[in-house]
Order: structure tokens, then sequence, then C-alpha cells
């Protein structure tokens, strides 16, 4: 039986990670750290593991001055700061952050006390872990537990791990959570059969764009089991598509380059035009200042973008993206499909096309395994790597004996961040821990201290979950189709409150690129909505609070969303996502999405940061406090909305709202509030 330690997607909504979970035992001296009240769907619970069987086991130590990191990130990247723009070094961040020695030598003194000796505890490069080698009856006796395995009964994996686990009382403040232990689950392989659960097929919802192309509606892809939906590999805001008539090589397709089609498809020069964005005058000054990540088995085409190109970006300088391989990933064409080249086509054609400089393309993962985003914020923080956690993330070397398995090692630091990052793949949150999303949200930050920021698409269904699912009120780990209405599933890394989230928008039908756009309610619906998880950034009190005040939607609180006015709102920003014109396996399409608004918007502050290189200034970095300090640089977008979970859901409003944030971007206006900061 193979033994899975290192599984990806994530399961275990049903395990209780908070500090509130802790329950005191029998034993004075410890308590429960963490515990599960139920196995996630699927799995079995089978033997006790041997007495010898060895366990990697993995502490995750706690890390100083976490309480701060928003402090840090503000001060660098809010307008009226006097840092505003001194971005971290790495050693800074890395110094700041670090585990205290106290921690780290409490927590080995205790495994010492075991008698663990001190030569078989390896901490990681960052101090963040310490990594130990234990027999199962080691690991039985120290964290007062017992060890199973654990069999999902559809494929077969097996994994070990415990229902709960103890620590010392006074260990409590020093440890984050212990692995292989609650964490594991399920990162099923792809379903190669293209299974589609039916149930979640999208239904007529979804008006159909346009009478003249009664193509089906795209089918949601379902990857992994039960309600878990997929790794970041699949595309999970994936974009819809509508495939266009095909005509002749060499043909010139008939959607003309021309503004006055802009309602009906979405070209290049529209979203300049929607947007105030000129041509770049002049060789660009960055070079690698915007970056596009995907994930394999996704993957571009480069015929079809330089096809794209000479159509519809004529005389583009950069017309082939240069890829950064991370964990084995490259550009596979074994499968070729919509569904494995139009994220990759759709992302690089419009970001290459607007921002005009050599692009990034960081293809993350394997064909086989894929890979998580914490595996994309390994290769670029080494630190990060250390502090991974080994249940969810992707492993390398891949164990497959597939001929496409990537057999080097894992990429841990050494890949440069370009200072725009544009990632059109996401999670619903209740898929993930709190404490995994935490972590990582936080790397998020720590990256951004460095002067970069990261645009995510905010979800394509929404107030409803990717695949339109949403959360059952009486059992938080449960979901439940939106048509049967439920609790709105927000969307992670959206809820981040260190990322920039982009929601999309659309022209009004028949109108023009010179009237103001609505929310996209053309076969998707903006994701929007309030977290569960993290807490309402500074920055965005204001805003959120004069929308709850003001536009308060009739749904109850916090049963049906978190309208405390407390938790984490999004999207910030937004831009078009309906019509896009994408050139996909010799075809073109029509394509809609969340996933179209992230690189567009990305494209749009790579510009801004080119400009301030021009005269002399760093990166922008995190966008948000200056955004949302200075609403009147974007256009506010007030009608339309993102029904979902069998409500209307949420409404643009004036003002911010959980639909199309703030508005979509006003390029002059952003330029000269930029290049007037520091
Ligand atoms: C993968 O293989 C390597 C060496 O072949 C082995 O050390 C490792 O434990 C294996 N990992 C898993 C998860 O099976
Ligand atoms: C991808 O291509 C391989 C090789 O042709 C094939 O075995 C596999 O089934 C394909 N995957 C899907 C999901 O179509
Ligand atoms: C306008 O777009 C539609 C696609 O919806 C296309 O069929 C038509 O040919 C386009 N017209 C022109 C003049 O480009
Ligand atoms: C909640 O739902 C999960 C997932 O479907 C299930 O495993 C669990 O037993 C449910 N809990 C209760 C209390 O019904
Ligand atoms: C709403 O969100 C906040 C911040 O995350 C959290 O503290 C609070 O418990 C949530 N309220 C409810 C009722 O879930």
């Amino acid at each position: 039986m193979r033994v899975h330690l290192a599984l990806l997607t994530f399961l275990s909504a049903t395990a209780l990670a908070l500090p509130s979970s802790r329950l005191t035992t029998r034993d004075e001296d410890h308590v429960v750290h963490e515990r599960r009240n139920a196995l996630p769907q699927g799995w079995v619970k089978r033997d006790r593991l041997s007495p010898h069987f060895e366990i990697p086991v993995s502490i995750a130590l706690k890390q100083q001055n976490l309480d701060r990191i928003q402090e840090y990130l503000e001060e660098v990247s809010h307008p009226d700061s006097k840092a505003f723009g001194q971005h971290w070094d790495a050693a800074r961040v890395a110094s700041t952050f670090a585990p205290s020695q106290e921690t780290v030598s409490s927590v080995s003194d205790w495994m010492t006390l075991h008698g663990i000796g001190s030569t078989r505890i390896s901490p990681s490069v960052s101090r963040g872990w310490l990594n130990v080698r234990l027999s199962a009856a080691e690991a039985e006796r120290l964290l007062r537990t017992t060890f199973h395995e654990y069999e999902h009964a559809d494929s077969g994996i097996v994994t070990v791990g415990t229902d709960e686990y103890h620590v010392p009382a006074r260990l409590v403040e020093h440890i984050d959570f212990i692995t292989p232990t609650l964490h594991f689950d399920a990162k099923v392989k792809r379903d190669n059969s293209g299974n589609l659960d039916s149930s979640l097929q999208r239904r007529g919802a979804h008006p159909h764009p346009s009478p003249n192309h009664p193509a089906p509606n795209h089918a949601p892809r379902v990857v992994g089991i039960g309600k878990s939906l997929g790794y970041p590999g699949q595309s999970t805001s994936e974009p819809k598509f509508v495939p266009l008539a095909p005509l002749p090589d060499g043909h010139p397709h008939p959607i003309v380059n021309d503004l006055k089609n802009c309602s009906n498809s979405i070209v290049p020069i529209c979203l300049r035009a929607l947007y105030g964005l000129p041509k770049l005058e002049g060789e660009a000054k960055i070079q690698d200042g915007l970056g596009i990540v995907e994930y394999t088995p996704q993957a571009y085409r480069q015929e079809d973008l330089s096809y794209f190109f000479s159509q519809y970006a004529k005389g583009l300088k950069y017309t082939k993206p240069k890829v950064v391989s991370i964990d084995g990933g490259y550009a596979q064409t074994v499968n070729q499909s919509f569904e494995y080249n139009g994220e990759s086509n759709l992302d690089l054609e419009y970001a290459m096309a607007l921002a005009e400089t050599q692009t990034t393309l960081y293809q993350v993962g394997d064909p086989i395994e894929s890979a998580s985003f914490s595996d994309f914020l390994d290769a670029l923080d080494g630190s990060f790597c250390a502090n991974d956690d080994p249940s969810q993330d992707a492993v390398y070397p891949d164990n497959s004996t597939d001929p496409l398995a990537y057999k080097g090692p894992k990429q841990c630091g050494g890949i440069a961040a370009t200072k725009v990052i544009s990632t059109s793949y996401g999670y619903n949150e209740a898929d993930l821990t709190p404490l995994y999303e935490q972590r990582q949200c936080n790397e998020y930050a720590k990256i951004a201290l460095q002067g970069v920021s990261f645009f995510f698409s905010s979800g394509d269904y929404g107030v409803s979950g990717n695949n339109g699912q949403c959360i059952s009120f009486t059992n938080s780990s449960e979901y439940i189709d939106q048509s049967q209405g439920g609790r709105f599933n927000p969307s992670f890394p959206s809820t981040c409150p260190y990322i920039t989230s982009v929601g999309a928008t659309q022209i009004k039908p028949g109108k023009t690129v010179n009237d103001p756009e609505e929310a996209c309610e053309t076969t998707i619906y903006s994701g929007g909505g309030f977290s569960n998880v993290f807490s309402i950034p500074d920055y965005q009190k204001s805003a959120v609070g004069t929308y709850l005040s003001q536009h308060r939607p009739s749904y109850q609180s916090p049963r049906v969303y978190n309208g405390t006015g407390t938790s984490r709102a999004f999207p910030d920003i937004s831009a078009n996502g309906a019509k896009y014109l994408v050139r996909v396996d010799g075809q073109y399409a029509h394509v809609f999405g969340t996933s179209a608004s992230a690189p567009v918007v990305a494209a749009i502050f790579s510009r801004i940061n080119e400009e301030r290189a021009r005269i002399g200034k760093g990166p922008v970095g995190f966008v948000n406090p200056t955004l949302y300090a200075h609403p009147e640089v974007l256009k506010d977008i007030t009608e339309g909305g993102n029904q979902g979970c069998n409500t209307p859901g949420f409404t643009a409003v004036r003002g911010w709202d959980p639909v199309t944030g703030l508005g979509t971007p006003d390029y002059k206006k952003l330029l000269k509030l930029y290049t007037s900061l520091p």
C-alpha cells in the first residue's frame, strides 16, 4: 500500500484547528491541540500503525511578530505613510518573523525529555519547523494519541493520521500545529475519465450570452471527491467559453479590431479604451515586471498566442512568455482542449497584449502531481518552503511511475518574484483549514512587504462557491447546491487581506466603451462577499462600513453571510470579464470569467510600475491601502449583482460593494496618483 503523506487538496473542514477547541484532558498538564469531530467525506479509518512504523513528524512553530504584519504592510503601502514604497529586503522579513529561540528550545527540550535525542531533531533553515522521524510508538507517547491508517475509499489512497493529539499546556503558545495528524487529505489525482458530477452542472441560471451561438453551457469540471473542489491545478475560477465558428487557416477572423463591437466581443483595444490605457511609448525599462501563474496540466500554446497577437496586438514586441518552470512545470501538449489551454491562453494573450513588456509565466507542478499555491510560494521563498505543511502541498520528486512525473527536487526558494503577479485560480475558503489559510496569507504579506502586488480572480459564481456550491446552514462542513440556498461561500485567497481580489464587469448590452460598465451578469457572476476566516483589515473598514450601513442587504447576518463589519470583504477592484475573444487550439472562443479580469488589472499595474521606474521610483507593492484611500482613481460600478445560493446576491452600489469592489481602473488617474507618491 502506498502511503501518501503529502496530499494536496484539503478536506478537513471538520478539523477543529482553533485555540478554542483546546480542551483540558484527564491529564492536567496536557491539552488537546487539534481534534476532528468527523472524518472528511469518503475516508475510512483503518488499522492502527504498527509500533515500528516510521513517521516523518513536522512541528510548525509559532512565528514572532505576525500580529504586526498588517501594520508593517500598511507602513510601506499606505499613501499617507512616510515609509510608502520603502519595501523590506528578504533578510529583514526573515529575521522579523522567525520563531523565537525560546520557542525553538522549549519544543526541542520537550522531545529530548521524551528520549528523542537532539541529533534526530532538525530545524528547518528558517527555524519555522522542527522535523523529526519518529516511530509510531514514540509519536503516540509524545502526542498522547494513536496513529492509524486512513483510506480514501474511492481512490485507495492511504495516509497516516490521528483524530486528535495533545501537547503540554505550556507549549501551546509555541506550536502552530503538528503533521501528519488531522491535516490529511486528499489530493486525489485528476479524474481521467473526465468525470463530471451532473448535479453540479450549470443550469439555466446562467443565460446564454448570444442566441447566435447556441453552444452548451460549459459544464464545470469536477476533480476530487465529495465536496472537495480541486487542487489549484484545476482552475477553479475556470473561465467559461463559447466557441466561435471555426475558420479556415489563415483566414482573418470576421471580428474586426474595432471599438464599435466591444459589447459583443472584447479584444485588447476594447480594454485599452475602457480603462484609458495608452500604448507603451519607447522601450520598456522594467524587465520581468509581470508574472502570470499557471498550474500544470493547464498549459499555453505558443501558436495560439502568436496568431492572436498578429491579429489583435500587432507590433507587440514580446510575443513569447519567459517560462519559469517550478517543480517540473512545463507547457504540456499531451492534452489539448479548452479545459487544458483556455485559462493559460486567456491569461497570457491579454496580459501580454496590454502590459507590452516581457511577461514571466510561472508554470508550476508536473502534470501528475500538479501543485498548490503553497508550492508556488515555496519557490519564491525558501523559508516558506521549510514552513510548508507537508500534508497538503505537493511533494517532489514525484513518486509516480508515470513517465511524465517530475523527478527533480522540490523548488525551495531561488525563483525571483516579479513585482506584479496574477493568478486566476482559487479555492473555496471552506475547502481549507483556517490555520493553513492564515499561514499562506501571511506569506503573501511577507512577499508584499518586499514590493510585490498579488492579484487573484474573485470567482465566477457570485456569492456561491466554485461550481455553484453553498454551505449548509446546519452543518458548516457540508456543501449544498446553490439552487438549494444555503450560506454564501467565499473564495480563497480572495479573502486574504494582503492580496488584491479582482471581480468582473461587463459592457451593458448595446452600449459602448464610453458608457459605464455594470457587474458581469453574462454567463458568470462576479465572486464577492465576506470572509468566514479573516478579520477586516484597517484599509477597508470605512468603505465596508458605509456599504453595510447604507446598503445592507436583507439577508440574515451572520446566518447567511458575516455582515458584522468585522470580516474581510472582497473583491477590491474589478475589470471586464465577459466575451473575451481568445485563441485556443487554433480556434476562437468567447471567454467569460474573473479569470480574464485579474490579468488585465495586473497588466495595468505593471504599466504603472513601468512609468514609476521611468521617473526613478520603485514598484507600487500592495495596492489596497492606496486604492481604498483614493477610490476616485477608479470608476465606480453601480449596477448589476452577483446572484448565488438561490438569492440575488449582493448589488453594486455607489462606493465599495461586494460585487465589483471599488470599481474598474482609470489608468490616467491611477498613474497621476502613483507618480505623485514617493
Ligand atoms: C518517495 O520515494 C522516495 C524514494 O524513492 C522515498 O524516500 C519517499 O518516502 C517516497 N515518498 C512517498 C510519499 O511515498
Ligand atoms: C491526457 O492525455 C493522456 C495521454 O494521451 C491520456 O492518457 C489522459 O487520459 C488524458 N487526460 C484526460 C483527462 O483527457
Ligand atoms: C461583432 O461581434 C460578433 C460576435 O458576437 C461577431 O459575430 C461579429 O462579426 C462582430 N462584428 C464585427 C463588425 O466585427
Ligand atoms: C457534517 O457534514 C460532514 C460532511 O458531509 C459529515 O461528515 C458530518 O458527519 C456532518 N456532521 C453532522 C453533525 O451532521
Ligand atoms: C464574523 O467575522 C469576524 C471576523 O472574522 C469573526 O470574529 C466573527 O466571529 C464572525 N461572526 C460570526 C457570527 O461568525
